[in-house]
């Protein structure tokens, strides 16, 4: 008997794989992190081979953990860090260039040059729902076209395919070279800034103009259906993979937003607050995302508007690898409680330029308001305050946008369990911010995804029913505080802009 389901999560500093029973508990995990590639400032990469050889262990460690066999799971869904690119041969699965990751700024002037065709940072944005920015996969893989020996060559002789990890770890898992399937879903499709937003299909003048052959884009099908079967001798051999979810999408999923007006915040490397808009495609006026939240089989398309924050939980990570001030990343909450306040410092970590709602990859890092009195607490607390205050931006934009202000905010991600942060979020926010009981959205919304499709699951009432509320935290600071703390924030910003060259 089938009681359970798997989900591959391939993460930007890891690759997991969970099983969940029916009422969306985790009966088994295994994960393993992969290195992270800084070849220069501002160049971000993984090596898609040790991806895949991770999700190969993680997939056979999860059974092993949980004492199961392939005959247990139902299904398997796939979610991922999305945008992150990666070029491969289609006969070698040999991959031409390392991944270039969604926090990669190396295409700022392959941007600027699109932007200057006409409509600057909004050239595609009526198709695509997305500004022009470094963020996304189609510029990377004109970039890797450009600067790779050979590729573009190759790939206008159709040897070479593009995929962002969904499609990677799916195509390999199906049989890579010996008829891998070469396919991803919308939510991932509509991150690569040639997606056609209304028909869910490749766009070829935008393919065109990036220069991208359309014969390397994969085939886009829906987030929730049978794609195929895993086809490699392993742990998972033989089962249906039938969910495929951008990791932000998922934990969308996950959270249960399945409703127009519902949002949630993840606080993973960056932080992604998607507002489900239901079959309306809302053009955002104030810097935010238009992108597929889900389509589930032959049903219409759910949007959603997206607030992108680049770095949030990989400061903490900086804190501790790059200036050693924690042994490790939950230290920092002991550190930033050694103190009241941030002692008038602002870190404004803008290290891939600044996404919403700002889209400017002339910025660069910043830490203002020093003075003798700060010390390693204050920045400690100010490294935290900088994921509370850039998610506020990004519920103003919101708010802005849809024209309902968000009366309550569920969260989830690694740094959910940082009590100081998830206060001073409700504090800055003025709203209550609510974490559920399985915080584990992402994988568990990849599992839904599959689970619905093979019938395990029989509706979205399924997933409303797992929902389980399990701390809230109410907003405690006078608003005139709030306020004055969040005009210095917003002025700490603006010292960020027009630093690098872009
Ligand atoms: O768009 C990038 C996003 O998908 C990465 O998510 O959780 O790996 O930081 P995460």
């Amino acid at each position: 008997m089938a009681n359970y389901v798997a989900a591959i999560d391939q993460g930007t500093t890891s690759t997991r794989c969970m099983v969940f029973d029916h009422s969306g508990a985790v009966v088994a995990v295994d994960q393993r992190e992969h290195e992270q590639i800084f070849p220069r400032a501002g160049w971000v990469e993984h090596d898609p081979e040790e991806i895949w050889r991770n999700t190969r262990q993680v997939c056979a460690g999860a059974l092993a953990n949980g004492d199961l066999v392939a005959s247990d799971i139902a299904a398997v869904g796939i979610t991922n860090q999305r945008e992150t690119t990666v070029v491969w041969d289609r006969r070698t699965g040999r991959p031409v260039y390392n991944a270039i990751v969604w926090q990669d700024t190396r295409t700022d002037r392959i941007i600027e040059e699109l932007g200057r065709l006409g409509g600057g940072q909004e050239r595609y944005r009526e198709r695509t729902g997305l500004p022009l920015a470094t963020y996304f996969s189609g510029p990377k893989i004109r970039w890797i076209l450009d600067n790779v020996e050979g590729a573009r060559a190759r790939a206008e002789a159709g040897d070479l395919l593009f995929g962002n990890m969904d499609t990677w770890v799916l195509w390999h898992l199906t049989g890579g070279p010996d008829g891998g399937l070469h396919v991803t879903d919308p939510t991932n499709a509509s991150r690569t800034l040639m997606m056609d937003l209304e028909s869910l299909s490749w766009n070829e003048e935008i393919a065109g103009e990036l220069g991208v052959p359309l014969s390397m884009l994969p085939e886009i099908r829906s987030s929730s259906e049978e794609y195929g079967r895993i086809s490699q001798r392993g742990a998972l051999n033989g089962l249906p993979i039938a969910g495929i979810l951008g990791d932000q999408q998922a934990a969308t999923f996950g959270q249960a937003c399945l409703s127009p007006g519902e949002a949630k915040n993840t606080y993973g490397t960056g932080n992604f607050v998607l507002l489900n808009t239901g079959t309306d495609k809302v053009m955002s006026q104030n810097g935010l995302l238009t992108t597929v939240c889900y389509k589930l089989g032959e049903r219409d398309t759910v949007y959603a508007l997206e607030g992108s924050i680049a770095v949030t939980g990989s400061l903490v990570q900086w804190l501790r690898d790059n200036l050693g001030l924690i042994g490790s990343a939950p230290e920092v909450e002991r550190l930033a409680s050694t103190v009241p306040d941030s002692g008038g410092a602002y870190f404004v970590p803008a290290f891939s330029g600044l996404f919403a709602p700002y889209w400017r990859s002339d910025a660069r890092g910043a830490i203002v308001g020093l003075t003798r009195f700060v010390n390693k607490g204050h920045l400690a607390r100010a490294v935290l305050e900088a994921t509370a205050f850039q998610t506020r931006e990004v519920i103003d934009a919101m708010n802005a946008d849809s024209g309902v202000a968000l009366k309550s905010l569920k969260v989830d991600g690694g740094m959910v369990v940082n009590e100081l942060l998830m206060q001073f979020q409700a504090d800055i926010l003025g709203v209550p911010v609510i974490r559920p009981k399985v915080n584990e959205t992402t994988a568990l919304g990849a599992a839904y995804a599959a689970g619905l499709a093979v019938g395990f699951w029989d509706s979205e009432d399924d997933i409303r029913r797992n929902w389980i509320q399990d701390t809230q935290w109410d907003p405690s600071l006078a608003e005139q505080t709030r306020e004055a703390r969040y005009r210095e924030w917003k002025k700490a910003v603006t010292r960020t802009f027009d630093w690098a060259g872009g």
